[in-house]
């Protein structure tokens, strides 16, 4: 392990760990190991599991267990307008500021999941300045999710109960109880596959969003991470991270709070 700390080396344990990585896709060697490990054992309890070796085998023929260890991690859980007064700040304050510094602006969201928290920039990008060439680029490691952020289709009324009631009915089509976005939405979001922890990051990028996502990672692989982001960010741009996220020495990294859960790269 190269630049994050050693966590456990329990052969079992990392056996079970890589097989459950490699079915979900998703890297979890830099997840919070005790976190994780609590719970998988509430969900193998349930189930009457004992050792990691047993529950390998069952998550390598169950496809439902997979599902359900993947909610149980909470790992692709997101919804529209998620702390909304969030959005709304980036609506009032952040893109106005933004806008009188460049013509087009780049926005990516980083962890994006099945593409609510993009499609809400693209939305608001849309109410801010709607003739404006903006881009919303949304990453994610979860090649499957992504497939489905992209059709941007099949969302449930769970996640779109905090889109403002005139937003929902501008941007969504909803059938037989299922939402979908529209074009007008979809058209300025780009998805892209990529691990925050091992591949390039995009230049020269407005706003960042990355909300949810490191909040499972150890410190060490957070801070290569928030490094990376000030490094991707011009000057002036802005970082919205996790409503209870805090970058640690943020000032060293050329940040500057400027509210909660707000950081701009220094100018
Ligand atoms: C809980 S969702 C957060 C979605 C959205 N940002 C939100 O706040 O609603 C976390 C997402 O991070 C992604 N993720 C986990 N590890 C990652 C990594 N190393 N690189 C990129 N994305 C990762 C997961 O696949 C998942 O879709």
């Amino acid at each position: 392990m190269s630049r994050f700390e050693e966590q456990s080396n329990d052969p079992e344990w990392i056996a079970f760990r890589t097989a459950l990585e490699r079915a979900i896709g998703v890297p979890l060697a830099q997840y919070k190991e005790p976190q994780m490990k609590r719970r998988l054992h509430s969900l193998m309890s349930r189930r009457g599991i004992t050792t990691w070796p047993v529950f390998a085998k069952a998550i390598a023929t169950e496809q439902k267990l997979l599902d359900e260890v993947k909610d149980t991690l909470t790992i692709n859980v997101s919804e529209f307008f998620r702390q909304a007064d969030r959005f709304f700040e980036i609506r009032d304050r952040v893109l106005p500021q933004l806008l009188k510094e460049r013509r087009t602006l780049k926005l990516w969201s980083a962890g994006c999941s099945i593409g609510c928290e993009p499609y809400t920039l693209s939305m608001i990008l849309n109410e801010v300045d709607p003739n404006g060439a903006h881009t919303v680029l949304a990453t994610d490691v979860d090649m499957p999710i992504m497939a489905r952020a992209k059709e941007g289709t099949g969302y449930h009324a769970s996640e779109v109960r905090a889109v403002p009631p005139e937003l929902l009915k501008k941007y969504f089509v909803e059938k037989n109880g299922s939402y979908a976005v529209n074009d007008t939405v979809k058209k300025r979001v780009q998805f892209r596959r990529q691990d925050l922890l091992s591949d390039p990051y995009p230049k020269d990028v407005d706003l960042i969003l990355c909300r949810n996502v490191v909040i499972y990672f150890t410190e060490p692989a957070k801070q290569v991470i928030y490094t990376s982001f000030a490094q991707a960010l011009r000057p002036g741009g802005y970082l919205f991270v996790g409503g209870s996220e805090m970058i640690m020495r943020s000032q060293e990294l050329g940040f500057r709070a400027t509210g909660t859960s707000i950081y701009q790269r220094a100018a």
